[in-house]
């Protein structure tokens, strides 16, 4: 069943429901505060009648004329009166009590009897029910007589019946209007979710780039679609990504098989010395080593992107570790004729695995030596800053343009001034380092200026026994 169906059926049971409560409750209050009011006049009547007997030292009354000539109040139209003696009979009673015949009931004579007042009903056939009260008129512990007030229901079944009329009437023109509203509204609220369904079902085509109008309200609509254009955002960030990153890892895979391709055909054109041979299968095994360190590389990242590698979380002395890389990347700076040189150390601990720990800053001191210019200095300082160590690698070789700088962290991003300065790397090293960086809780940062050098800082959370630990001369 559609929500707008569920949700305006759902309003309109609830309403109708409250009508129909609302209005039996009203009706029989109504009805009950009419008796009540005419109860009440009764009573009045009855103790005005009293009174007047009382004054007259309660003489009997002769007839009609006498009563009307006593109590001329009582004479009015809509009340009648009656008296009994005490075994029951009428004695007197007003002009307006014609119709017919009212016996004063057994039970008024009952209760008249006992000394207490009675109120009852009195039906008679095609007749509005009469409502009557008897009082009994005692003096001197004897009971004279019994005086009876009565007066039609008449007006008050009256008034009822209209309430009724009106209730039967407007209450369902109320509940029809508002469902017709409710439909109205529930429709209006829902047009936006078939925009969003519709938007939907475009996207799910294959179609990213649509988006949904936001709505201008802060409301649940406007917060969905808000959430529903964010959400088709990442994802085409994402297949873009992914799109972009299988056209350079083929790309980067194409160009040694080229390479080796070109040089295999060469070799075989005609027949050639031995050594020739040789140069030509060294070439293609420097392509081979290249390729494989790419797929090596490139399994690495798939692994980390479905969280299969794990990471140690052990204490690692920084300061022994970037010693120990200082001496090897001198050698990879000698080949070069680089200086590497190790500016400050500090005692450092921190928490993670040495082992990418160390391919982290082989990475970075690698870059500075490789994008270095013979002869240059690299520069590797471990500092303690608050509660993290710092690791700066430092060059004066080619550096990075600003606007290269947020995507060197990319998957096979190399800049161009990169692959005209070597044919060595892959793009990957920096996407590698940024993500045990990650996963040490730790960041990693550039700084660089095109022709003057580029500055790579690492920043690790100590662990947290560093502090205490006492300081040992090595
Ligand atoms: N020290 C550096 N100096 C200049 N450019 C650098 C340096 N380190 C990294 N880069 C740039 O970042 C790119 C990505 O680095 P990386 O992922 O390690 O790839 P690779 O080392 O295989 O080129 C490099 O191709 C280069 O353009
Ligand atoms: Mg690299």
């Amino acid at each position: 069943m559609p929500l707008r169906v569920r949700l305006t059926l759902w309003y309109g049971t609830a309403l109708a429901l409250i009508l129909i409560i609302f209005s039996t409750v009203l009706y029989f209050v109504t009805a009950r505060s009419l008796r009540d009011a005419v109860d009440e006049s009764l009573e009045e009547t009855a103790a005005a009648a009293v009174r007047s007997l009382e004054e007259r030292g309660f003489l009997p009354l002769v007839n009609e004329d006498e009563l009307m000539s006593q109590f001329p109040e009582l004479a009015r139209i809509d009340k009648f009166f009656q008296i009994f003696s005490p075994s029951g009979t009428i004695t007197i009673r007003s002009p307006n009590v014609k119709q017919h015949e009212m016996p004063l009931s057994p039970k008024a004579l009952e209760v008249a009897l006992a000394g207490r007042t009675l109120l009852e009903f009195a039906k008679y056939p095609k007749e509005p029910p009469l409502r009557l009260i008897s009082v009994p008129i005692i003096f001197r512990g004897s009971l004279l007589y019994i005086i009876q007030v009565g007066t039609s229901m008449d007006s008050v079944e009256a008034t009822l019946n209209r309430l009724l009329l009106v209730l039967l009437v407007s209450v369902p023109i109320a509940l029809a209007v508002s469902l017709a509203g409710g439909w109205f509204m529930a429709g209006r609220a829902l047009r936006p979710v078939d925009a969003i369904t519709l938007a939907a079902q475009r996207i799910a085509g294959g179609d990213l780039t649509q988006r949904l109008t936001v709505p201008a309200s802060a409301d649940e609509i406007g917060r969905l679609t808000k959430t529903f254009n964010g959400m088709i955002d990442r994802l085409e960030t994402s297949f873009r990504q992914i799109r972009q990153f299988s056209s350079d890892a083929s790309h980067e895979l194409r160009t040694p098989l080229t390479v080796m391709k070109g040089e295999t055909e060469l070799a075989l054109r005609r027949p050639r010395a031995t050594d020739d041979y040789k140069i030509v299968l060294e070439s293609n095994l420097e392509e081979i080593d290249r390729m494989t360190r790419i797929v090596d590389e490139l399994l690495f990242l798939s692994r980390t992107d479905m969280g299969e590698v794990k990471m140690e979380r052990q204490p690692v002395p920084l300061d022994s570790l970037i010693e120990d890389l200082h001496r090897q990347a001198s050698l990879l700076g000698h080949e070069r004729d680089i200086q590497v040189v190790l500016r400050a150390t500090a005692p450092a601990a921190v928490l993670g695995d040495e082992l990418r720990l160390r391919e982290l800053f082989l990475n970075l001191l690698d870059n500075a030596v490789k994008y270095s210019h013979p002869g240059g200095t690299v520069e590797i300082a471990l500092t303690i800053e608050h509660t993290q160590a710092q690791v700066t690698v430092t060059d004066r070789g080619i550096g990075i343009a600003q606007e290269d700088q947020s995507r060197i962290f990319d998957r096979f991003y190399r800049t161009d001034n990169a692959r005209t300065h070597t044919k060595k790397g892959t793009g990957l090293g920096l996407a590698i380092c940024a993500w045990i960086v990650e996963s040490h809780g730790g960041q990693l940062k550039v700084q660089s200026k095109v022709g003057e050098g580029s500055s790579f800082t690492v920043k690790l959370p100590l662990a947290p026994a560093a502090a205490k630990r006492p300081l040992t001369p090595s």
